[in-house]
């Protein structure tokens, strides 16, 4: 079992002590990566998200002479991301940051390189703003807990998707897997995990944007579906904590906005029998969709179900990406 290791992060990062030799200097440049995430697992909207080794998004920033930020270059996002740091999620997210440590004087360049799908449900604005944040920390010096950017990472969320939601942003600014115990004071509890528990993950090559995926789901719910799911909640984490991989399984369901995105998804119930009936330990829809993910207790089932999802929606003339991973505990990293 991984360390618990329990966070306090207040809504409003105040960074101050930032040491000023060497550090934020014309010229220094750094390239930076951060993983995917798994948002929701299942069971928990909005409050338990993992992070995987692949795929990630890489940022390049360079400290310039010229005060502001600009974005030089995006790739990989087929024209569809904006190179104006006012509507960019990273610049948006590097600039709260830079007012926050009094830092509004210094001059960045972004290069972006988008490494995975946008509108995936894989946490692929999260990747990039947590890779920008931490690009401009580690110039800076900071040396502050990578999850005290947590807030600035929300900033970038609010703007991608209209909710500033940290279930992707958390796991891939902290690593692992993350429980948002509370939004209002913010209070992110690093989990426990199974060492060995594998993730096979299959993009099927939709659009399905947060934003809209967030608007489609029940606004309210009655206390006996309410029951059902903090059951459910409660049973993961404890499978987590007790290394049960079978609890883990048998809880990662959900009665409440499954439902309704499963719609968005092709045939994602079809999806789902493939994959349990090939030994998968739970399946369900990652973040908002329309990528799904199965749980394995092994690296061989794990590559079996993304090839046979694969073939499946192929069979459907869909297209897909897939990916195998374990969870990934270090988060972000100087490449
Ligand atoms: N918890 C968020 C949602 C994650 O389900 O809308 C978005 O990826």
């Amino acid at each position: 079992m991984k360390d618990n290791n329990l966070k306090n992060i207040k809504n409003t990062a105040t960074i101050t002590a930032l040491p000023s030799e060497g550090r934020g200097v014309v010229g220094q440049d750094i390239h930076v990566f951060a993983p995917a995430t798994v948002a929701n697992v299942v069971c928990g909207f909005d409050v338990l998200g993992f992070a995987v080794n692949e795929p990630g998004d890489e940022v390049v920033m360079r400290i310039t002479n010229k005060p502001g930020i600009t974005i030089s270059k995006i790739t990989g996002d087929d024209g569809r991301l904006p190179l104006d740091p006012a509507k960019n999620t990273v610049s948006v997210s590097v600039q709260h940051y830079l007012n926050s440590v009094c830092r509004e004087d210094i001059g960045l360049d972004i290069e972006l390189h988008k490494k995975m799908p946008i509108g995936s449900g894989l946490g692929s604005s999260s990747a990039s703003t947590v890779a920008g944040l931490f690009a401009i920390k580690t110039l800076l010096g900071d040396e502050t807990d990578a999850a005290t950017l947590l807030p600035f990472a929300m900033k970038g969320e609010e703007m991608a998707c209209g909710h500033g939601h940290a279930d992707n942003v958390a796991p891939a600014l902290m690593g692992g897997f993350v429980l948002i115990r509370s939004y209002e004071p913010l209070d992110v509890v690093r989990l426990p995990h199974p060492a060995g528990l594998y993730c096979a993950i299959v993009f099927p090559d939709v659009d399905v944007p947060t934003r809209e995926a967030r608007q489609i789901i029940r606004k309210n719910i009655q206390m006996k579906d309410a029951v059902i799911q903090w059951g459910n909640i409660a049973g993961l984490v404890s499978g987590l904590f007790m290394n049960d991989i079978d609890l883990i399984g048998r809880s990662m369901k959900d009665i409440l906005v499954e439902p309704v995105r499963s719609m968005l998804i092709p045939d994602f119930y079809r999806m789902r029998e493939i994959a349990m009936s090939l030994g998968a330990v739970s399946f369900g829809i990652s973040g908002s969709g329309p990528s799904v993910f199965a749980f394995t207790k092994d690296e061989e089932t794990a590559r079996l179900i993304t090839k046979k999802l694969q073939a499946h929606l192929t069979s459907i003339k869909i297209g897909s990406n897939i990916y195998v991973s374990t969870i990934n505990d270090k988060g972000p990293r100087v490449l």
